[in-house]
């Protein structure tokens, strides 16, 4: 009887043991970003859509929408906090709009490197701030890089605050890049990304600043002569979901999006680093004239932006900025 008993236990149990299948449905996911599937990024966005269909046993599937096909990132932002879009990769500066404490990623020369880079948006700070994207109707999944910027523009070399002043100058729609070039005396205009290529070329604007995977990617060599190596901010690229979706998956699913996305990131970041070098040398082939500050020059830069560096940190209080530069 007891052996019948044993039995009928795992019996029942055993579809039971099956349920966590159960639990994944056949869904099809819009995700939209800004850049083209070619760049690191990109690849990165494939390898998350793969491991997430791996995972789920090829139930959840991802449609990819790059190159702004789904609009610019503040659209494709809001589309995904309505519900519309599923999933949106965007550098963090537009995320300022909606969560202020964002700003810390933008403050001029905060970051130096590639490892405090991981250590600030993997840690303490970089976690509380996807946390804090839920009372947004979003839900930060994991960080990518988009990486460190530099300036491009069509006028000449830039070493010195005297070779940034006077330029009309793009800059993402975020109040920190804003205030920051203003402080070097540029005219800076925030725009949307996908404006940015026309207004160079028709010379509405003489200048913009980016790291060097989307100034390749997007063929800027075409109209602009100038790259200066100023590394001034460090963009992380913030992989969002649509809370409205979010809250209808089950447990394993969204451990399936979690798990991808943080395992997705590390391929991600490691491409993005990897490919620097060769993009250099093939921007230099296609005529594009590649300048270094010295680190003297830099810090003169640096030291001219600080009164963005000091109203911004009061702005987003003391102790975010300490547990910022404590966790680098
Ligand atoms: O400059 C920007 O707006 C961003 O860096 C870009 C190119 C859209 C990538 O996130």
């Amino acid at each position: 009887a007891r052996l019948a008993a044993a039995l009928a236990v795992a019996l029942i149990a055993a579809p039971l043991a099956g349920h966590a299948a159960d639990d994944i449905q056949e869904r099809t996911l819009k995700f939209g970003y800004s850049t083209f599937e070619a760049h690191p990024l990109g690849q990165g966005a494939n390898k998350f859509v793969a491991l997430v269909d791996e995972k789920s046993g090829g139930k959840i599937k991802m449609k990819v929408y790059p190159a702004t096909q789904l609009g610019s990132e503040t659209q494709t932002i809001s589309a995904t906090q309505g519900g519309v879009q599923d999933i949106v990769g965007t550098s963090t500066a537009p995320i300022v709009g909606l969560v202020k404490e964002y700003a810390i990623f933008d403050l001029p020369f905060l970051l130096a490197n590639e490892k405090q880079a991981d250590s600030l948006v993997d840690g303490p700070v970089g976690q509380a701030l996807l946390a804090k994207l839920q009372d947004k109707n979003l839900v930060g999944l994991c960080f990518f890089e988009n990486g460190f910027r530099n300036v491009t523009n069509s006028k000449h070399p830039i070493n010195t605050a005297e070779d940034v002043s006077g330029l009309k100058i793009r800059v993402m729609q975020n109040p920190v890049y804003i205030d920051a070039f203003k402080m070097l005396g540029a005219n800076a205009v925030p725009m949307p990304w996908p404006e940015v290529y026309t207004a160079l070329e028709s010379g509405a604007i003489d200048a913009q600043e980016n790291p060097f995977g989307i100034i390749y990617v997007n063929k800027l060599n075409e109209v602009q002569k100038y790259v200066s190596v100023t590394k001034h901010a460090y963009s992380p690229w913030a992989v969002m979901m649509s809370k409205k979706l979010w809250d209808k998956l089950s447990p394993t699913e969204q451990k399936i999006f979690m798990d991808s996305c943080n395992e997705a990131k590390l391929y991600q970041r490691q491409v993005s680093r990897a490919e620097d070098a060769k993009i250099i040398a093939e921007l230099k082939a296609r005529g594009m004239q590649i300048n270094e500050p010295t680190p003297a020059q830099l810090a003169e830069l640096k030291a001219k932006m600080q009164p963005v560096i000091a109203k911004y940190s009061e702005t987003l209080g003391a102790d975010l900025v300490k547990q910022a530069q404590d966790s680098i």
